[in-house]
């Protein structure tokens, strides 16, 4: 199963629900559609009304961030995995670069994904090196730390997919070489293997600059299970391209 996941960031209105809805009428008539999953993530503000206009279509909702703990609390602008599923969101985004940017260190991370888990909230981890880390060689510590940091919790695999995405590559059109990228992935599911049983591993993603174009890049490369896509995921003709180059 491959993932395609659009992450709109801070975009959309109401009526951008037909950009989602194009891409739901694509999946439809697709002879590929078994092969692959669709999430999108919207903003808060339409998440309830995307939950339920997709409930029995293709498309998977999902948030782009949670809360870390408790029902209810006095913490405002805090939106909670327990509320989130409330309205039918399926998915969150946790980890993402903006947020640990933000203030989302390990400890607050390793929270988010216990609550999530526990709320049955499935979750989308990303993981990614900055500019500095690449060249001063620390990719694989970093990721290591990032990841490990939140296995301390039980997760079942099917509930998690890790987004390996690095931060230099975020929004700027510079994507990892192929051959990086084996490396790195490669490197990542030798972690998950040794903590998941060898068959039952968590997708892992590629995010960072993907789109219609940059997709021809990544079709043979077994290892990456998906894709997070930012940018291209607010056209639908861009978001259908990108799966249909991918598959042929
Ligand atoms: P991008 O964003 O595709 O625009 O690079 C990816 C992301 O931030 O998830």
């Amino acid at each position: 199963m491959r993932y395609f996941i659009g992450n709109w960031k801070m975009f959309g209105t109401q009526k951008s629900i037909k950009i989602a809805n194009n891409i739901n009428n694509f999946i439809k008539s697709d002879k590929n559609r078994n092969k692959y999953r669709v999430i999108i993530t919207p903003p808060f503000t339409l998440l309830q009304y995307f939950s339920n206009y997709f409930k029995k279509k293709k498309i998977k909702i999902g948030s782009q961030n949670c809360y870390h703990k408790d029902l209810f609390s006095s913490d405002t602008g805090a939106i909670s995995p327990f509320m989130l599923k409330e309205i039918g969101c399926e998915y969150s985004i946790v980890g993402h670069s903006d947020n640990r940017a933000e203030g989302d260190d390990d400890n607050k991370l390793k929270q988010k994904v216990n609550f999530c888990l526990k709320n049955n909230l499935k979750i989308i981890y990303c993981i990614g090196e900055n500019k500095t880390h690449k060249n001063k060689k620390q990719t694989f510590k970093v990721l290591r730390r990032q990841i490990n940091n939140i296995l301390k919790e039980k997760i079942n695999y099917k509930n998690f997919i890790i987004a390996y995405e690095p931060i230099w590559s975020i929004g700027t059109g510079s994507v990892p070489s192929s051959d990086q990228l084996i490396k790195i992935t490669g490197f990542i599911k030798k972690i998950l293997k040794k903590r998941f049983k060898r068959s039952k591993t968590p997708a892992v993603l590629y995010g960072g600059s993907v789109d219609d174009k940059s997709i021809i890049n990544f079709k043979n490369l077994g290892d990456i299970d998906g894709f997070l896509i930012g940018g291209a995921s607010k056209s639908p003709k861009k978001f259908i391209d990108i799966i249909k180059n991918y598959y042929n």
